[in-house]
């Protein structure tokens, strides 16, 4: 039997973490094995990557360089941790993954294309069986994240950056409105968790 594999998407400070936990005891409550992973990261070379990515001393990181190790920490994470698991069966939840880039590397930087391109090549093949996207207005998202103490490198990032990410989630969801399920991420955590088990039962139901 194959697994199922849940991504969850948005800007930065839209509560992804805390949904996930949720996610997970749904499954668990279930019967269901699952895995919490996240990227960038999630495997021992994707960590190191992660450290590299998100170094606010790396100020003079090119685009293109950026999008690539993103590209490289999801496909060591696709090949040693996600397929393997999904083969045995599991329940794989990720904190972003080939959206992430589209919005962020894609239409944030302004690179277009080429990132779904590349992607492909990390992803063989793989589509989550839904995304949820934590949606927030990037203002909203950066007032929590500054709350939060130190800005990584892309947080750091200016708000019309942020900005553009956000469009490019709003692009991505109108795209693909089957598999990204937009969830009101200003909503209390218990109604955004009642919303995200909604979606899960109708996934369950198909
Ligand atoms: P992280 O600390 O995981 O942020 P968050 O808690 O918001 O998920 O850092 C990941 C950062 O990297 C986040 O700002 C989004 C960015 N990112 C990309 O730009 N492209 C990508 O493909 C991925 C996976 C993340």
């Amino acid at each position: 039997m194959s697994g199922l594999f849940i991504t969850m998407e948005g800007g930065d400070g839209a509560g992804k973490s805390t949904q996930i936990e949720n996610i997970k005891k749904y499954y668990e409550a279930r019967g269901y094995e699952c895995i919490c992973t996240r990227e960038p990261g999630g495997t021992p070379v994707g960590e190191m990557l992660r450290n590299v990515l998100l170094d606010a001393a790396n100020t003079d990181m090119d685009d293109v360089t950026e999008m690539m190790i993103f590209a490289a920490s999801r496909s060591q994470h696709v090949r040693e941790l996600i397929k393997p698991a999904l083969a045995e069966g599991k329940i794989v939840i990720c904190d972003r993954f080939k959206d992430s880039s589209v919005a962020y590397q894609g239409v944030g930087r302004g690179l277009g294309d080429i990132v779904e391109m590349v992607n492909d090549v990390a992803v063989e093949g793989l589509v989550p069986d839904i995304t949820f996207w934590m949606d927030l207005d990037p203002e909203t998202g950066r007032a929590r994240v500054e709350k939060n103490g130190e800005p990584d490198r892309m947080e750091s990032e200016k708000l019309d950056f942020h900005s553009r990410v956000y469009e490019g989630y709003r692009g991505l969801q109108e795209k693909y409105p089957e598999r990204i399920k937009r969830i009101d991420a200003t909503k209390s955590i218990e109604e955004i968790k009642e919303d995200i088990y909604a979606e899960l039962d109708k996934l369950t139901d198909r």
